[in-house]
């Protein structure tokens, strides 16, 4: 039986990570091609940022893009790249509307010039906010880990501590997620967060991304409330 924890003891959620699954099977159930099932789940996100927004969220990660995605039909890959480079022109057009500072997750040195250049842009613009957005785009877990030992073997280091590493990792200025929540109903986590998501409370959903409200999201934040984080205490 749940029962929600007592509002004194609950610990206010500082950072949701969400896996933006199911924008396929969504387009499937409509008779419309993959691609157009990627372009509502932009929509859906928008008005899920917006909602973190409202209800004072500090820290917010989207998974947008594996390591592994690449492994997809070209047309597919070619139709988020596009989206991503219209959601960096909404972004530079309306650099006020949320007050996120962006950051993106994963190995930006795959992508060609320009669209490097316009993410570095508006990370750089947006460095000052307080909150953050996190954007997974060429993200994997592994990768990241890799990475960062690269990054410290590169500095010299010859010894690290969790404290150490955990700045070597792209998610360096955020604090570890409370929350990560799967949409799609698949019952893992697909190289996301590998690291940060050591003691992540996790809620699956099987709705699909593009139907992911913000009341669905409500329903995940008072799940979240029913739970009792140990952190291997008792
Ligand atoms: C998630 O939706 C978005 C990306 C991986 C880019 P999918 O495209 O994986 O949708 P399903 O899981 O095939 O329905
Ligand atoms: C995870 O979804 C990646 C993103 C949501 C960007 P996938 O659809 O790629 O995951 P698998 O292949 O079902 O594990
Ligand atoms: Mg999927």
């Amino acid at each position: 039986m749940n029962k929600t924890v007592k509002s004194e003891e609950r610990q206010p959620i500082r950072h949701i990570a969400m896996i933006m699954d199911g924008n396929g099977r969504w387009a499937k159930q409509r008779g419309m091609p993959r691609e157009q099932g990627h372009r509502f789940g932009v929509k859906a996100f928008q008005a899920i940022l917006e909602h973190c927004s409202e209800i004072g969220i500090e820290i917010v990660t989207v998974y947008a893009f594996s390591t592994e995605n690449w492994k997809r039909p070209k047309k597919e890959v070619d139709a988020i790249m596009k989206l991503m480079d219209h959601y960096l022109s909404e972004c530079e057009k309306k650099l006020d509307r949320y007050n996120f500072r962006i950051c993106f997750l994963g190995d930006k040195s795959v992508f060609d010039e320009k669209r490097r250049a316009r993410m570095e842009k508006l990370e750089e613009k947006t460095k000052d906010r307080a909150r953050i957005l996190n954007i997974a785009f060429n993200y994997g877990g592994r990768d990241e880990i890799v990475h960062a030992c690269n990054r410290l073997i590169a500095q010299g280091e010859r010894y690290v501590s969790e404290e150490s590493f955990a700045k070597a990792l792209y998610t360096a200025d955020s604090v570890d997620p409370d929350l990560i929540i799967r949409t799609g109903g698949d019952l893992r986590i697909s190289n996301f967060l590998l690291w940060q998501a050591a003691y992540a409370e996790l809620y699956f959903t099987d709705v699909l991304w593009p139907d992911f409200t913000p009341e669905e999201l409500d329903l995940a934040i008072e799940d979240f409330y029913t739970r009792k984080r140990r952190f291997g205490g008792v």
